[in-house]
């Protein structure tokens, strides 16, 4: 959602600020701001709309080299030039942008209106303006810290001051923030994406925490009732390969990431298979064999595609350990005061490690006193933070809106602890060496699927003309359409409803017609005889049929387009079947021509509830 930008140095602070916002364009906006600090004073310009609009709308004189700059995502008013951010106040003393959501800004505005001040905007961030720049305090920190005392909610800050112009002043609660060390110039960022290009070298400061960054480096803080306490973050140098943040020759991110997958699979797996014991080896949990055994349920959390993993991940788990597990939206959890058991394994799952649902389900498990463990592709981001243990995905930086690499890699993180907890339970030794050996197969078999993407464009070309579609499957299978549905109504715009096979005849049959297609998953497993009944059914009142199946399934003459996969073991099935329903997403969505990597009223990382 909202991204922040800022830089103190040597260079005019506007280009890079518009830079450095373009890279974050991907996380999801509607407008988009700068603010420079030169020898006038604040100058500010900020428009509705994309940041190429931004840069058009730019006065030629907007010399400054101090800055902030921001990408905003409606939440309080509607997306216009002036409930954009930076926000200043009525003297134009202060420019602040802020991600996240100041719960009591309608009892501050009330306040700040009974004491005078005119309120331009219907926005929260206006307020915290208005309080730095009417705080008392001699410093600007102190002003900050003053104005962030009477806030309640979440904040990523940044707050530029006429009268400290050798400083940007940050802040962070719930929302990330990272500073970013260079050569002779500093970089303030919400999502490494943004600075990643300039620099390596980064401190991300922890909630509660503040800091003062000059051109020449950084000062952190604890915000606390007794003042600012100095808590001495030191940069280190991330291990992040620029080039990730950049498409190279493919036409979108998503193109890319879905083609990267059998490199980033490989990274998961990657020291963490034991041979030799036949089980998984993922130090991360935290737990040892004693307490994994008294694991008497798992209760896994996530939004969206990592929610529909998270059900892929509880029938691996009650497969492979025979232990009660089910997935639930995490979005929903907390809002149903749910029981928490001691001896329940909670596991939140999160590409971004920032989605404030999941994050605030972890909150309230650990509230309750569960042990927690986190699925996360971010490092460092708040859900890994928060958890007690857990698995980092490697799958690399994904930037795409549509997650496909840091999904497959979830499944195979829930594929190596179902496989852990199945070994320290009543899953053979034989059964831990077959699963290892379909495990280490896979990132072949998933380049064996991308090799027909050829074949797949022509499919999905042809579902992109249907203005409604259903996808469709059972137990293993079922979660498989769920995610299919979601990346094709994702970035194609298509109305795509998934449903169980099964209870297709008890309603939605009603809707089969030659406008509407079934995709259909059909593994060769005990189910194939049933499924394939079915899909006749659908054939015989004119529903077009694609099949995403094995080459051993005998469709029984059944009158449709058949995309094979390759066979994994079956409990590791679905990942292989998920892969061609990316590939069909995409080029439908491209052959709608369609945004593909910043789909509609979408962001990357949902950070407000
Ligand atoms: C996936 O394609 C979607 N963009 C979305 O459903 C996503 O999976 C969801 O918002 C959760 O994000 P997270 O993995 O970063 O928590």
């Amino acid at each position: 959602m909202c991204g922040i930008v800022g830089y103190l140095g040597t260079h005019q602070a506007a280009p890079l600020l518009l830079e450095g916002l373009g890279r974050l364009e991907h996380r999801g906006y509607d407008s988009a701001g700068v603010a420079v600090l030169g020898p006038s004073g604040i100058r500010v310009a900020k428009r509705a709309g994309r940041v190429r609009d931004l840069r058009e709308a730019l006065p030629k004189r907007f010399a400054g080299k101090v800055g902030i700059g921001h990408t905003r995502w409606a939440t309080h008013g509607p997306a216009n030039d002036v409930n954009a951010h930076p926000h200043s106040d009525s003297k134009e003393l202060v420019a602040v942008v802020h991600n996240g959501i100041i719960d009591n800004a309608a009892a501050l505005r009330d306040d700040l209106t009974e004491a005078g001040v005119d309120l331009v905007s219907d926005t929260d961030t206006e307020v915290l303006a208005h309080l730095v720049a009417l705080s008392e305090a001699d410093t600007l920190e102190g002003k900050v810290a003053e104005a962030l005392g009477r806030i309640h909610g979440t904040y990523g800050v940044a707050v530029v001051h006429v009268d400290f112009p050798d400083r940007i002043v940050v802040a962070r609660n719930g929302s990330p923030l990272i500073i970013g060390v260079g050569d002779k110039e500093m970089h303030i960022a919400s999502d490494l994406a943004a600075l990643v290009r300039y620099t390596t070298t980064v401190a991300h400061l922890a909630d509660g925490e503040m800091a003062t960054v000059t051109p020449t480096g950084f000062t952190t803080y604890r915000l606390d009732a007794s003042g600012l306490a100095a808590t001495n973050r030191r940069a280190k140098t991330v291990d992040v390969d620029p080039a990730a943040y950049d498409p190279g020759e493919h036409e979108s991110f998503m193109h890319k990431e879905i083609l990267e997958q059998p490199a980033s699979a490989g990274r998961v797996l990657r020291g963490r298979l034991n041979g030799r014991f036949a089980t998984g080896h993922l130090g991360g949990l935290n737990m040892d064999a004693r307490e994994l055994r008294a694991i008497r349920r798992v209760k896994i959390l996530g939004c969206g595609s990592a929610y529909y993993v998270g059900e892929m991940g509880a029938t691996l788990i009650e497969e492979l350990a025979r232990i009660p597990a089910d997935a639930e939206a995490a979005s929903e959890f907390r809002y149903r005061n749910p029981i928490i058991e001691p001896d329940t394994l909670y596991v939140a799952v999160s590409q971004s490690g920032e989605t404030i649902d999941t994050l605030l389900a972890v909150q309230e498990v650990r509230r309750k006193g569960g042990y927690v463990i986190g699925l996360v592709n971010v490092v460092g981001s708040a859900i890994a933070r928060e958890a007690d243990g857990g698995i980092y995905l490697h799958a690399g930086p994904e930037v795409a809106v549509a997650s496909t690499k840091a999904l497959t890699n979830m499944f195979l993180g829930f594929a190596m602890l179902a496989l852990q907890l199945g070994r320290v339970r009543d899953l053979s030794i034989a059964d831990g060496r077959r699963l290892i050996a379909g495990l280490e197969s896979l990132p072949g078999k998933i380049e064996e699927v991308l090799a027909t993407e050829e074949r797949l464009v022509a499919v999905a070309e042809r579902l992109a003309a249907a203005e409604s579609l259903f996808f469709v499957g059972r137990v293993r299978g079922f979660p498989v359409a769920r995610e299919g549905a979601q990346k094709f109504k994702e970035i194609s715009y298509r109305h795509a409803e998934a449903y169980q096979t099964s209870e297709l005849k008890h309603g939605p049959l009603a809707l089969i017609s030659p406008d509407v297609p079934t995709i259909a998953i059909v593994p060769l497993d005990e189910l194939v005889e049933r499924n394939v009944a079915a899909l006749h059914e659908i054939a015989a009142r004119g529903g077009p049929l694609v099949v995403v199946t094995h080459e051993e399934v005998d469709l029984q003459g059944l009158e449709a387009e058949r995309i094979v996969v390759p066979r994994a073991e079956r409990e590791l099935d679905p990942i292989l079947l998920t892969i061609p329903l990316q590939l069909l997403a995409y080029h439908a969505a491209k052959q709608l021509g369609h945004d593909i990597d910043k789909p509609r009223n979408l962001a990357k990382s949902v950070t407000v509830e």
